[in-house]
């Protein structure tokens, strides 16, 4: 392809907007690595693709999370957005701008869409039946009542569904209705309500889902939709409520899905204003940029239909393009707190290196709307085997060779081995530009095993000093093209491997263009993964209080250790004979091997659980448990002070 005459496209890139009442978690880095990478390949690529998103602030969840802090909505989005902020930059998620809903440019854009909406007699008013709660007086959304099941009659069911026999229904159908806000039993209330005509917007929407670029499954279910009967929207909800105000209304508020997706506008306009550009050009009816969502299955029904229907609604230019993804789940299960695997992002970040995540996600990502698991077995074997294994492996074995040579390479490189990488530019660019991501790392990492073959069949180790350098260089070289097609994934490794390799600004037509001429010292990029435990959950904002029954049921002991010894085939544990004075001695099994010597720990006082239920390990059993703490550094025994006897009570 002659590039010199390929268009720049420009394009607009946004996910969807994160909640602000709660941190980030695996699933919001899944949707965010998708998006980053598909980016940061157009930039690769020569295009200029900008990468929007921003906090959705707005809601009932986020002001009763406020309430319950007792801290103002304000003050509650603001420690978010710093939070979620600092979390997207552990795993390189590169926008150009991460703004809030809670901003004037969302306000003026939402208000400037609603009179739009007005004009074109979008909007209308009627009044309509909702729970209210006394107590806390507040209307009730469904997600905020509980009650008998109107069709089977199991009790303590959600709002709009039941979970014994998966009927939905109204919620002011419910029987025995219950506010979970103050438990009290709700009354009906009447208020008006502000509606937007979305039958109105049929064929419009129609049209755009023909023309949108989405995938079929989701396509099929919003035509559906449409065909079936589509109702008028209510876009607005009473006082209180954390949110716009809507003009010409009395304590009326903008729902929060209205003005959420106007945040993708906001963030846009803000960062346009501070780079002296004009909205009209980024996105407007006249704008020349694509514009992209990506967003997951539980949202596609916003993003196909009122969102459009709003834009339309203003003029502005329609979506080019929502990629729909699936869910994530853990180990094979729902990601929940209580089973541990409600792992929040910038906790894993903390256990294992971020951006081998972006390479796990990747190599599972592909552009259907399926769910994907995290697991952390085939996660740690996927990164040792690939990227330490295979793709790593070609520089730091052919590094050796070219120490040999001051660092420097051979132009005489094996051409027939590079022309093959080369020849597979197109193919891994449709692959990134359809979001095939999984067969894309298929191909890149069958690329890095052809030239690991080649070494071996070379044999560099063998041979004369001019030919090992040889053989070093042509693998140093598709080390860097592989580095290229990589570098959208993990563009930390890649750049720290450019710099290693001598290369400063890149893209993919460098290829073929650039060959590496001397190298650096080598120094390992990327170490091998160790098994992935996630530490206990002690969540600093869900600390679970308990009573002084519930502390004094622990029946704590001074103890000293006797003999400490290794366990043959445990590489974590030392068996412990531990002296609790007048109870007698206890057999321990602690996993303190990687920071005590057992000659250390002789005589040593520790803090026994000595009622804790015995366990039968593979090694024998287990009776307690001794107190440590411990960080990425190390272990750390407690000890009480001196004094202490065997035997006697901690409390
Ligand atoms: N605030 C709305 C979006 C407004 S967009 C104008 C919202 N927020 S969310 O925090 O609940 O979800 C943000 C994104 O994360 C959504 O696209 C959602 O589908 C995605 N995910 C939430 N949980 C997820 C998984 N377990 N797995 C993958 N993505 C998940 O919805
Ligand atoms: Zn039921």
């Amino acid at each position: 392809m002659d590039n010199s005459k390929k268009t720049k496209r420009k394009i607009l890139v946004t996910q969807a907007l994160p909640y602000a009442n709660a941190p980030l978690h695996l699933g919001h880095i899944l949707e965010a690595v998708q998006t980053d990478i598909w980016t940061r390949f157009h930039n690769l690529n020569d295009n200029e693709c900008l990468f929007f998103c921003a906090d959705d602030t707005h809601g009932t969840p986020v002001m009763l999370k406020a309430n319950e802090m007792g801290v103002k909505p304000e003050e509650l989005i603001a420690d978010v957005y710093k939070d979620h902020k600092s979390t997207y930059k552990l795993y390189d998620i590169n926008f150009a701008n991460f703004y809030s809903t809670h901003s004037d440019e969302n306000k003026k854009f939402s208000e400037y869409i609603y009179e739009c909406a007005k004009n074109n007699n979008l909007i209308s008013k009627s009044s309509i039946e909702q729970y209210y709660d006394e107590e806390e007086k507040i209307f009730l959304s469904d997600r905020y009542i509980k009650g008998t099941c109107p069709k089977c009659g199991a009790e303590d069911q959600h709002g709009d569904n039941c979970g014994v026999c998966g009927a939905s229904y109204d919620v002011l159908d419910v029987k025995n209705p219950v506010s979970i806000l103050s438990n009290s039993t709700p009354i009906k209330k009447k208020s008006d309500h502000i509606f937007f005509d979305l039958p109105q917007k049929n064929k419009m929407l129609k049209d755009f889902l023909n023309k949108v670029n989405l995938q079929e499954s989701i396509k099929n279910k919003l035509n559906e939709w449409l065909s079936d009967d589509l109702k008028k929207w209510d876009i607005s909800r009473d006082a209180p409520y954390f949110g716009f105000k809507i003009p010409g209304e009395e304590d009326k508020y903008f729902y929060v899905w209205v003005d959420a997706p106007i945040g993708y506008l906001a963030s846009i306009s803000n960062w346009a204003k501070k780079n002296d550009l004009n909205m009209e050009d980024l996105w407007s009816e006249k704008s020349d940029y694509e514009i992209y969502h990506f967003i997951g299955k539980d949202i596609a029904y916003f993003h196909g239909l009122f969102w459009p229907a709003l834009l339309s609604a203003a003029n502005f230019k329609l979506p080019d393009g929502i990629n729909v993804h699936g869910f994530l789940t853990i180990n094979g299960e729902k990601m929940s707190k209580s089973k541990g695997t409600g792992i929040l992002a910038k906790e894993f970040a903390n256990i294992t290196n971020p951006e081998t995540l972006r390479y796990y996600f990747a190599a599972k990502l592909n552009n259907k709307v399926e769910d994907i698991d995290l697991n952390f077995e085939d996660y740690v074997q996927r990164i040792n085997s690939d990227l330490v294994g295979k793709y790593l492996n070609i520089a730091s074995r052919s590094a050796s060779f070219l120490k040999k040579n001051k660092n420097i390479l051979s132009t005489n490189v094996d051409d027939k081995v590079l022309n093959n990488l080369i020849l597979m530019k197109h193919e891994v660019i449709k692959l990134y530009e359809s979001k095939q991501y999984s067969k894309l790392i298929r191909v890149i990492m069958d690329l890095a095993d052809k030239i690991n073959k080649y070494i071996n069949e070379e044999t560099p180790w063998k041979k004369q000093h001019h030919e090992a350098v040889e053989i070093s260089s042509t693998a140093m070289n598709a080390f860097f093209i592989l580095s290229v097609y990589l570098n959208p994934v993990i563009p930390n490794i890649t750049k720290k491997a450019f710099e290693f390799l001598n290369v400063e600004k890149i893209s993919f037509d460098d290829v073929e263009k650039t060959k590496i001429k001397k190298i650096n010292t080598y120094k390992p990029l990327l170490n091998r993964l160790e098994k992935i435990i996630i530490p206990e959950e002690e969540d600093m904002d869900n600390v679970n209080l308990i009573n002084i029954d519930q502390f004094s049921a622990v029946d704590l002991r001074v103890a000293k250790i006797v003999k400490a010894e290794h366990v043959e085939g445990a590489d974590k544990l030392l068996r412990l004979t531990l002296d609790v004075g007048d109870l007698g001695t206890r057999n321990v099994f602690a996993g303190i091997k990687s920071a005590y010597k057992p000659n250390e720990l002789t005589d040593k006082h520790i803090v026994l659980v000595n009622n804790l239920e015995p366990r039968k390990m593979k090694f024998g059993v287990s009776e307690g448990m001794v107190l440590a703490s411990s960080n990425d550094e190390g272990i750390y025994l407690v000890s009480p002070d001196s004094g202490a006897k065997p035997g006697m009570k901690v409390r």
